[in-house]
């Protein structure tokens, strides 16, 4: 492990600037103006992972963005870890509220990463926690100090639902072949309090579209008289929620796996801190489904959240008028055991039974994706809490996440393995935000764990 790590502090500066270059593409998988880029980011990771020794390098091409595939495979008897990541990134917009430009990374420290932060799109999410792990199979491979074989699987459209991903894993399972799925996309408590991921939420995101009369309508002279289909649809969404902040959707609940008093109370342990945490975010309070905590409802609770609404007229100056149609993007985070399928379904009965004669409704799906739990008792997890122990001194405390990735799910169902979840980047290093940022600590503190986990996932596989 020694020289792993010499290898990893003499060659930090030079890890560094690879990233900065890796994030100078701007590889937005969401807006089709960026393929190019999308595809030069896959060659550019090939072409890297091929560079540090890794064998069968491929960009494989799918009906979407490429796959990059490669391994080192050093001795069949050996467990192997599947490493997987993506390489595609949110749209930077709003870009008028970046302090620097989205895709020209700069260094600069804040009150949390006073050691510095690297601040460009993708820097968290996911290019510079996916970069670590090439950077630690880098500094293994150059130390001779690899403990068992690997694969590499970076993908170019998590950020738009894997569809194609699943394709490739269904199609490849043999490929694919591994013991232990590793993930470095999710986050940790603090820089000072490690934790690991043991849970990611499901989603059902689904378009709905009310439409009115059938033409634009002079607020005077039918106002009060037709349904106003802006009107109308606030009403329904409204509904959608009751005063405790349940969700109304009949069935919703049904299969929902609620914790035991233990879980909670061992949940509740994790430090949380509510007026920093309202402080951080400049409100005054917070607001939730009654009963539970605010890390509760931002993990173990389903959600339903309007991510978008628009219609009639939203130029200069006023203009009366009555819109034709009005719409909205809604997403629902969903938790063991909600299939996304059945409650796309529950939403979209419940969503058109609620709509007035006055207006026709029509709902439509996008992509979903189930949650997943990892149990803390399986020796990925233990070799993967020994591993932050020997670089944080301190045991993580495993946490359930809001988040989504969908793939993880399928990876269970199709590949037989479980994902272990290590995430270093921190809740505040706002991803899909406006100035993402990602810590030197934690950038460096991966790539330091990483090794770790490798050595005692090796040897507890004994
Ligand atoms: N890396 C995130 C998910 C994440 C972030 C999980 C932080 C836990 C902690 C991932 O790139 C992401 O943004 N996923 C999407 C879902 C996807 C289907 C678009 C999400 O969660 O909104
Ligand atoms: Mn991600
Ligand atoms: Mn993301």
């Amino acid at each position: 492990m020694n020289s792993t790590q010499n290898f990893i502090s003499e060659n930090k500066e030079r890890f560094l600037n690879e990233l900065i270059d890796l994030l100078k593409i701007p590889s937005i998988s969401a807006d089709p103006t960026y393929s190019k880029d999308v595809h030069a980011t896959a060659h550019k990771i090939a072409e890297d992972l091929a560079r540090i020794g890794i064998d069968k390098v491929e960009v494989c091409e799918t009906a979407g963005y490429p796959i990059v595939y490669g391994e080192k495979m050093i001795d069949a008897s050996l467990p192997t870890v599947l490493v997987y990541g993506h390489y595609d990134v949110q749209p930077a917009d709003p870009i008028e509220l970046w302090t620097s430009p989205a895709f020209e990374p700069v260094i600069k420290a804040t009150e949390i990463h006073p050691e510095g932060a690297i601040f460009a799109r993708g820097a968290c999410d996911d290019k510079g926690q996916m970069f670590m792990h090439v950077k630690a199979v880098e500094a293994m491979l150059k130390s001779n100090e690899l403990p068992c074989n690997v694969k590499f699987m970076i993908e170019g459209e998590e950020e738009v639902g894997s569809e194609n991903l699943g394709i490739f894993v269904t199609q490849n399972v043999e490929k694919l072949k591994a013991d232990i799925i590793l993930v470095s996309d999710t986050g940790m408590l603090a820089n000072d309090v490690p934790s690991i991921t043991t849970g990611l939420r499901g989603l059902s995101y689904v378009e709905v579209e009310v439409t009115g009369p059938n033409r634009d309508l002079h607020s005077g002279l039918y106002g009060g008289c037709v349904a106003n289909p802006i009107n109308t649809l606030a009403k329904m969404i409204a509904s959608l929620h009751d005063e405790n902040n349940h969700i109304t959707i009949p069935g919703f609940y049904d299969k929902v796996v609620d914790l035991t008093d233990e879980e909670r109370a061992e949940m509740a342990k994790a430090p949380f801190s509510l007026e920093k945490y309202c402080k951080a975010l400049d409100i005054a309070d917070v607001m939730g489904e009654a009963g539970y905590s605010t890390m509760e409802r931002g993990s173990i609770r389903p959600t339903l959240d309007v991510n978008g609404i628009w219609g009639g007229y939203t130029g200069e100056g006023a203009k009366t008028v009555i819109a034709s149609k009005a719409y909205a993007k809604i997403s629902m985070r969903l938790v063991p055991d909600q299939d996304p399928h059945e409650i796309t379904e529950l939403f979209k009965n419940h969503f058109e039974s609620i709509a007035p004669a006055s207006v026709k409704v029509t709902v439509k799906p996008h992509h979903g994706g189930e949650a997943a739990v990892t149990p803390i008792d399986s020796i990925g997890y233990k070799a993967a809490s020994m591993a932050y122990e020997a670089t944080f001194g301190k045991k993580p405390i495993p946490v359930r996440s809001g988040g989504s990735i969908p793939i993880v799910a399928m990876f269970e169902k199709v590949l037989g393995l479980k994902t272990i979840l290590m995430g270093f980047g921190l809740d505040s290093d706002a991803i899909h935000s406006p100035n993402e940022h990602y810590g030197l600590f934690n950038f460096y503190k991966g790539i330091e764990t990483i090794p770790h986990f490798y050595k005692h996932f090796t040897e507890l596989s004994k």
